[in-house]
């Protein structure tokens, strides 16, 4: 199987994104690996701390070698937005293929000296484990907002400091915050696509720059952001909405219906789709 640093370097440098989508359930792993097999791209698959808690984190860790098995795609389990050391080594113990530890609430140092304890212990378990580290101010979260957001260009990450941060760490990605906002804001977001340049060129190429919050940010937007160097993109509320609506429709037309399964198969199914329309938006098709 390619490793994900070989897929991100592809993606940088011919200039389209791979998708990160997130994962609460078994039906929304296999959703998300029915997509990216359908598109023939792999599929990243991101429990965030409450996610893998609901999942657990050797389960999800089982049902993704269960999906490999079964799609014969590259899939990769992320352990996405985890904000402490021993929450990354509990998801790198159960065996996630990629870390997201996000110490960014934290000062500098500290942020730098808590990603490296995660990777020197990446490193110590195991070879290949992927691992991102985050710089700035990134809002909200995963949900529809009902109040508007305000940016701040303070909360943009600074391109000295992520070179500096990048050459103190040695991070396989970098997330960044640049006009993003997490969940689905009130009114439209506005990439700062100059900033995404800037970092890019401060940052070696190996070094892949993660989009967080992909969801309610208009094509046009998303389309510039590859292009100035996004290499990955996460999406959680776009498809959260889409299972979440879809599955209120279907129990309000089958009262009678107790059996999950049969009421949420339709569900997973919107999900599949809204999945397919980003990775043919982020250019991932036929890349497997
Ligand atoms: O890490 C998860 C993503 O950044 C999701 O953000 O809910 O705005 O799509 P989103
Ligand atoms: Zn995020």
């Amino acid at each position: 199987m390619m490793a994900l640093e070989e897929i991100l370097l592809h993606a940088t440098r011919e200039h389209w994104s791979t998708g990160h989508f997130n994962a609460s359930e078994s039906d929304h792993m296999r959703a998300i690996c029915e997509a990216a097999k359908e598109a023939g791209t792999p599929a990243i698959i991101g429990t965030s701390e409450g996610e893998a808690k609901h999942l657990g984190y050797d389960i999800a860790a089982s049902i993704r070698d269960g999906l490999r098995k079964e799609f014969q795609i590259p899939i990769f389990l992320n352990a996405d937005h985890h904000k402490s050391v021993e929450a990354a080594k509990a998801a790198i113990d159960a065996g996630y293929d990629s870390i997201h530890i996000d110490l960014s609430a934290l000062p500098f140092e500290e942020n730098v000296a808590g990603v490296n304890e995660v990777i020197e212990y990446a490193r110590r378990k195991e070879s290949g484990i992927s691992v991102e580290g985050e710089l700035g101010y990134l809002r909200g979260d995963s949900k529809i907002q009902k109040e508007k957001i305000e940016v701040k260009a303070e909360d943009y990450t600074n391109p000295d400091e992520a070179k500096k941060f990048v050459a103190l760490t040695g991070v396989n990605r970098l997330a960044i915050a640049v006009g993003n906002i997490h969940g689905i804001s009130l009114d439209e977001p506005a990439l700062d696509v100059e900033r995404i340049r800037a970092i890019r060129e401060a940052v070696p190429e190996e070094v892949a720059l993660v989009l967080h919050a992909g969801s309610g940010i208009p094509d046009e937007q998303i389309k510039a952001a590859i292009e100035a160097g996004i290499a990955n993109i996460h999406i959680n509320t776009d498809i959260r909405v889409a299972f979440v609506n879809e599955l209120r429709k279907t129990i309000g037309e089958h009262l009678d219906e107790v059996a999950m399964y049969k009421l949420d198969a339709s569900a997973a199914g919107a999900m599949k789709e809204v999945i397919i329309g980003k990775l043919k938006l982020f250019g991932a098709s036929n890349k497997v």
